[in-house]
């Protein structure tokens, strides 16, 4: 699936990517409110995960590329969302949106710009909803979900089964946007 706005190509991942994203999930800034940096190994096999899920479900979290330098900013997409946390929040919801993108590259609203994108994509695919969840503390990515129109709801809170108890980045919240429909 390949998406494009103003400033962003929202494309398939490459094997060049696998460079690049290795050094964004391996930054500790950028993964400050994640339990811990990701390595190499482990952004490799997400890379190979995305494309196989992207094969079953039509979509996944998939490259950012900035057009004016064809550099990877990071990762915008969609997600079926895992089974074991999907069951730990209480409404049960199917499909998320996510973000992660390059520290040099934040400020410029270019993850709500790439996520409009994939949220227009959601809705002509027929999808009645999507979420996206955070940590609590994780005050930047919520203030994505709120430019892109996403509601908070408090009663979708919920505490993360991969984080372990008492941990800072265990509580969750989760924002909501229906399908606005034709
Ligand atoms: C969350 C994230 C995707 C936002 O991307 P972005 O393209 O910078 O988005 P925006 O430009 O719209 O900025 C969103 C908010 O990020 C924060 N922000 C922007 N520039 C920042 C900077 N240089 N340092 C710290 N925070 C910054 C601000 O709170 C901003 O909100 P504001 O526009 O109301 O001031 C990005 O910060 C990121 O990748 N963070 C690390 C990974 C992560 O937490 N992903 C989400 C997991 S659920």
């Amino acid at each position: 699936m390949k998406l494009e706005t103003e400033r962003l190509i929202l494309r398939p991942w490459e094997d060049r990517d696998r460079a690049a994203l290795a050094e964004i999930q391996g930054d500790a800034h950028v993964r400050r409110f994640f339990p811990r940096v990701m390595t190499r190994e482990e952004v490799e096999a997400d890379i190979d995960a995305a494309r196989e899920k992207a094969r079953l479900n039509g979509f996944h979290f998939q490259a950012a590329e900035l057009k004016e330098t064809g550099a990877l900013v990071g990762l915008v997409g969609l997600g079926v969302i895992p089974d074991a946390t999907r069951a730990a929040i209480p409404s049960h919801p199917r499909v998320e949106i996510g973000w992660v993108i390059g520290k040099q590259y934040w400020g410029q609203g270019l993850a709500p710009e790439g996520a409009r994108a994939w949220l227009d994509y959601a809705w002509a695919i027929g999808l009645p909803e999507v979420v996206a969840f955070t940590a609590h503390i994780n005050l930047p990515s919520q203030r994505v979900m709120q430019k892109l129109g996403m509601i908070h709801d408090p009663s979708d809170s919920f505490e993360h089964p991969k984080v372990p108890d008492g941990h800072p980045l265990r509580p969750h919240v989760v924002y909501r946007k229906r399908n606005p429909g034709p």
